[in-house]
């Protein structure tokens, strides 16, 4: 399975998971074979890309978090964005958002384990992000990408807890942003900027005062906006003085949102993302955070299809988490002909570098 911007989807291709519209109905089901009326449908319904597999793909699909759960997360966080603004005393609400919070934690333990026992999962973590109007979805992979870096640091389970609970709730302050300044497509004034960047501290005072969620996690909350150089908010405050848990978060946050898609544009490919966070290293971001994030996240998950610097074009079959940017490369196009398929292991061949991402091969178009 792959995810490509729907200008590359040919009639033939695979859908690989189900699509639904913004009211729930199905657009269109998982295994079905495109034809150019469902890829003209797709692109009115406003979507930028499509997970599809085709006959170079491998056909099973590993879900981060598998579908059951994530139905269940859905609903407590519909439930927790309800009672933010629900007129209840705050006893009553306190009550209820906890017994949500609650349920929310199981959840979380069986979303650990699987992450901790299941590194295929991790090494292919490209499946995670399309783009969704919720921002608990937002939420969700930013907290998986955390997870991942968490977990390269060494966390222990209490502070990947912490962490885990920070990144879902990092962004609930927007509940109490207008949604018209949020959803605004032109430029901001300057006093809606204001308002937006009220939305770190705002979260945090919800969750103190209706939650009770960890000092940590609330602090989380509260800086995943700031950066290294002093220039986010809501405080301007230099890398030294925000906790180096929020750090994990400001870069989470940030790769997240690139490589979703976005309703002006298709999500920014994973290498590029990866460039992004690489080039605002020691400015934006901590470098050490970004050090973890580049051993931690893959450029190149399983069926990313790449362009070798040699000219030749195939797919990663296998990823080489030591050596990220280097696995095992199938090759199917030679000077733009398509060839009997046969590996490189790019390990082995330290004069070949991956160029780009790739969607169709050159005997596709
Ligand atoms: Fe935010
Ligand atoms: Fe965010």
């Amino acid at each position: 399975m792959r995810r490509v911007p729907l200008e590359y989807i040919r009639e033939g291709h695979y859908n690989a998971k189900q699509i639904y519209t913004t009211n729930g109905q199905m657009l269109i089901g998982a295994d079905v074979k495109l034809s150019q009326l469902y890829i003209d449908k797709l692109r009115a319904a406003g979507f930028q890309s499509l997970y599809i597999h085709d006959e170079f793909c491998e056909a099973e699909i590993t879900e981060v978090i598998k579908p059951q759960l994530m139905a269940q997360i859905e609903t407590i966080s519909k439930n927790i964005t309800r009672l933010a603004s629900a007129q209840l005393s705050i006893i009553t609400k306190k009550e209820e958002v906890s017994s949500s919070i609650t349920d929310f934690e199981e959840i979380l333990d069986q979303i650990m384990f699987d992450l901790i026992e299941n590194t295929e999962v991790v090494n292919n973590l490209m499946s995670i992000s399309t783009y969704d109007d919720f921002t608990f979805k937002h939420s969700l992979n930013m907290m998986m990408i955390a997870l991942v870096m968490g977990n390269e640091l060494g966390l222990n389970q209490i502070q990947m807890k912490e962490l885990a609970m920070g990144c879902m709730f990092h962004d609930i302050g927007k509940l109490f942003v207008p949604k018209e300044i949020l959803n605004k497509p032109g430029r901001l004034t300057k006093e809606e900027f204001k308002l937006i960047q009220e939305h770190p501290r705002k979260g945090f005072e919800f969750m103190r005062e209706y939650t009770n969620l960890s000092a940590m996690s609330r602090i989380i909350a509260l800086e995943h906006h700031e950066k290294q150089d002093g220039s986010g908010y809501p405080e301007n405050k230099i890398g030294g003085n925000t906790h180096w848990m929020s750090k994990i978060c400001t870069v989470s946050d940030v790769f997240e949102a690139l490589i979703a898609d976005r309703p002006y544009r298709p999500a920014i490919e994973i290498g590029n993302a990866r460039e992004y966070i690489m080039g605002n290293g020691g400015t934006a971001f901590d470098i050490n955070m970004v050090e973890c994030f580049i051993k931690a996240i893959n450029p190149y998950p399983k069926d990313t299809r790449v362009l070798l610097s040699d000219g030749r074009e195939g797919i990663v079959t296998q990823v080489n988490m030591d050596f990220n940017t280097r696995p095992v490369v199938t090759i199917h196009c030679e000077e733009k002909k398509r060839v009997t398929p046969y590996t490189v292991d790019l390990i082995d061949n330290l004069n070949l570098v991956i160029s780009k991402t790739i969607y169709l091969f050159s005997f596709e178009n």
